[in-house]
């Protein structure tokens, strides 16, 4: 079971949609079983598969405060990817963990034990992070081996990063096994020339560890969600679909041969 983990700790960068529309991907045309887990409290990338994030019965929060299984948790959607959901109620999770021994690992814990008692049969989980670098982002972070880090090519867009990759560095403590799996460039808007020197820039600084993939500005993208649709489900013939099918196949490229990236993640990651 390959698990997948998108963050950036910045708001507006195409996280969701990415999550979204990856683990669709993964779904429609590799054929892969998937359960997307929604660790933000705006519920966005529940909603965006077409689940009602206020009638869920049991929640990502359930599963990490009050020890509810995972497997519980699981809402199928009709776009065929399974969904663990979330709603405000992961607001203010913060405070609760905060006497919690084991508080970074809850969500590595519940996936383990779910997957030892045969309750979980997926080839991918796909964790949609919230804005932020709070216990929720860090248990993503001890769940997973890799991270993907969408980022717009704007001119603040590598201020945040240095913050998250500070933050990758520090959980290697915590989880060794955490590694980069790549950089995608998101809402991109060719016409534009600072988004495109934006864009040499990640390229110069981040090498092989960009994915090739650029994920177009592309209006289908943000109006899959309003219909509880990925884009393969809502038009699978637009260029987003096109990218975030491209991407997909990136993706798996590299789980096949990952020592390339992972050897740029140390020169990549040195300022
Ligand atoms: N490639 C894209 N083209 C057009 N709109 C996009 C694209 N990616 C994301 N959006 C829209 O931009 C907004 C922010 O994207 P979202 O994925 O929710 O970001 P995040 O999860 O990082 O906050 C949403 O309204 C979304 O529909
Ligand atoms: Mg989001």
């Amino acid at each position: 079971m390959e698990i997948i983990a998108i963050a950036n700790q910045k708001g507006g960068v195409g996280k969701t949609t990415t999550a979204v529309n990856l683990a669709a991907a993964l779904h429609y045309i590799a054929h892969k079983k998937v359960l997307l887990i929604d660790l933000d409290a705006q519920g966005n990338a529940t909603t965006g598969v077409g689940v009602d994030k206020n009638a869920l019965t049991y929640t990502a929060a359930d599963v990490l405060i009050d020890d509810v299984s995972l497997a519980k948790a699981i809402t199928p959607s009709s776009s065929g990817i399974d969904v663990v959901g979330a709603n405000r109620d992961l607001a203010g999770i913060d405070m609760a963990l905060a006497e919690v021994e084991d508080a970074p690992f809850l969500l590595k814990n519940a996936i383990k034990k779910a997957t030892t008692k045969g309750k979980m049969d997926y080839d991918f989980v796909v964790i949609d992070c919230a804005p932020s670098l709070s216990i929720l982002t860090v248990n993503a972070f001890c769940a997973t081996k890799g991270v993907i880090i969408p980022m717009q090519c704007e001119y603040y867009a590598l201020e945040g990063v240095v913050d998250l990759i500070d933050t990758i560095k520090k959980l290697s403590e915590l989880n060794p096994d955490l590694y980069v799996r790549g950089v995608v460039r998101t809402l991109f808007d060719g016409r534009n020339t600072l988004a495109q020197d934006v864009s040499d820039e990640l390229e110069k600084h981040f090498g092989n560890l960009m994915y090739q993939t650029i994920i177009p500005r592309n209006v289908r993208l943000a109006e899959a969600p309003s219909f509880g649709q990925s884009i393969f489900g809502y038009e699978k013939s637009s260029k987003g679909a096109r990218a975030y099918h491209q991407l997909m196949n990136e993706v798996l490229n590299r789980i096949d041969e990952p020592s390339q990236s992972q050897a740029q993640i140390s020169t990549a990651f040195a300022w």
